[in-house]
C-alpha cells in the first residue's frame, strides 16, 4: 500500500510540474486531493489495516498528500508570474514614440514676415510707427484726399463702428492713416514704417482676407522724387527676398498720392504679381498733416504683408494661414 501512494504521489507530482495553465492545475489538484482522490482512499483504507501498520501508513499519507500540495504550490506560482509576464507584455504601452518634451512653438508666418519686414526696413533707416485699428472716420479717408462722396470710398468696403456720429469711427480700412498720425506727431525728415492689421468688409478667398495686414512706408524729406521710391522698393525687395528681380511702376490713382503706382514684380513664370500700391505725396495729404508742400516732398507705400509671406513661402490660398492648424503652421 505504501508503494502504491509513493507512485500514486509521483504521477502527482510529475502531472503537477507539468501542468500548462492555472486552470489544469486546479483539476489535478481536486483529482490528487478531493474527496475522491487517492489520499482520501488510503485514508479510507487505513481502517482496515492491522493496528501496528496504521503509524507507518498514517505517515506515508501524509508524506504524499505533503509533496502533492508543495508540487502544485510551486506550480501554480510559476505559472501565475508567467501568466502576468504575459498580460503585461500583451497590456503594454509603447510611449518611446511619444514626445518626453513637447515641442516649442514658433511665431506665426504672419508674425514671421512681420518682424523681418521691420529689420530690413530699420536696417535701412527707417523707423517703426504705429496707429489704431480703430480711427477715424477724418484720418482714415478725408485727411487723406479721400472726402465724403468721394468715389474711392466705395472703393474701400468699409466696416464703421457704432461710435459718436453715424459714419464718424470705423475699422482702418489701410494703413494710410499712420501717415497722417506720423506727420501731424513729429517734423520732417520722417522715414517710417508702419505695419499693422486692416479691416475690409470682403469675402475670403484664396486672395482675400476681410482681416489683412499692411506695411506702410513714408518718407518726407527734401528734394524726394519718384526715382527715390523706385530705388527705395527696389532696395526692399532684394533685401527681403535675398536676390533682385526684375520690377515695374504701373500707373494707377490713389487720391493721396500723384503720381499713384502699383509697384509689380516679375515671377518666376514671367506673370507680374502686384506688390504694393505707391505714389508722390498728394500735397493736401502733407497739408493734412502740418507740411508745407513748397518746403517738403516725400513717398508712400503699402505692402500686403499677407501676400509677400504667400510668395514667399509659395502658400497656395491665404486661408489657410488663418485657420491654424498646427499642421500647416509647423512648415514655417
Ligand atoms: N493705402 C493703399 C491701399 O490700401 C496703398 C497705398 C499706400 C497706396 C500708400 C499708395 C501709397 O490700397
Amino acid at each position: 500500500m505504501i508503494q502504491t501512494l509513493t507512485s500514486e504521489a509521483a504521477e502527482a507530482v510529475a502531472a503537477a510540474e507539468a501542468a500548462q495553465t492555472v486552470d489544469e492545475l486546479d483539476q489535478l489538484e481536486r483529482k490528487a486531493l478531493g474527496k475522491r482522490g487517492f489520499v482520501a482512499a488510503a485514508k479510507k483504507a487505513i481502517g482496515a489495516l492491522p493496528p501496528e501498520e496504521r503509524k507507518g501508513v498514517g505517515r506515508a499519507i501524509n508524506g504524499a498528500k505533503a509533496s502533492v500540495e508543495d508540487a502544485i504550490a510551486l506550480r501554480r506560482t510559476t505559472l501565475a508570474s508567467a501568466q502576468r509576464a504575459l498580460q503585461l507584455e500583451a497590456e503594454r504601452m509603447d510611449l518611446t514614440e511619444v514626445p518626453i518634451r513637447p515641442e516649442v512653438g514658433h511665431g506665426h508666418i504672419i508674425t514671421q514676415t512681420w518682424e523681418e519686414l521691420e529689420d530690413v526696413f530699420v536696417g535701412m533707416g527707417f523707423r517703426i510707427a504705429e496707429g489704431p485699428h480703430i480711427e477715424t472716420d477724418w484720418h482714415n479717408f478725408d485727411a487723406l484726399n479721400i472726402p465724403p462722396g468721394h468715389p474711392a470710398r466705395d472703393g474701400f468696403d468699409t466696416i464703421y463702428v457704432n461710435h459718436g456720429q453715424p459714419g464718424s469711427t470705423l475699422l482702418r480700412t489701410h494703413t494710410s492713416p499712420v501717415q497722417i498720425r506720423t506727420m501731424l506727431d513729429q517734423e520732417p525728415p520722417i522715414y517710417i514704417v508702419a505695419p499693422g492689421r486692416v479691416f475690409r468688409r470682403d469675402t475670403a478667398d484664396s486672395t482675400h482676407m476681410p482681416v489683412f495686414h499692411q506695411l506702410e512706408g513714408l518718407v518726407i524729406d527734401r528734394n524726394i522724387t519718384l526715382a527715390d521710391l523706385a530705388g527705395t522698393i527696389d532696395a526692399f525687395v532684394t533685401a527681403y527676398f535675398g536676390k533682385s528681380f526684375p520690377s515695374r511702376l504701373r500707373p494707377n490713382y490713389f487720391p493721396f498720392t500723384e503720381p499713384s503706382a502699383e509697384y509689380d514684380l516679375r515671377q518666376a513664370d514671367g506673370s507680374w504679381m502686384e506688390m504694393a500700391g505707391c505714389g508722390m505725396v498728394h500735397p493736401n495729404v502733407l497739408r493734412a498733416g502740418g507740411i508745407d508742400p513748397d518746403e517738403w516732398s516725400g513717398f508712400a507705400f503699402g505692402f500686403g504683408i499677407d501676400r509677400l509671406a504667400k510668395m514667399k513661402y509659395g502658400v497656395e490660398d491665404l486661408r489657410d494661414m488663418f485657420a491654424n492648424d498646427v499642421r500647416f503652421l509647423s512648415q514655417f
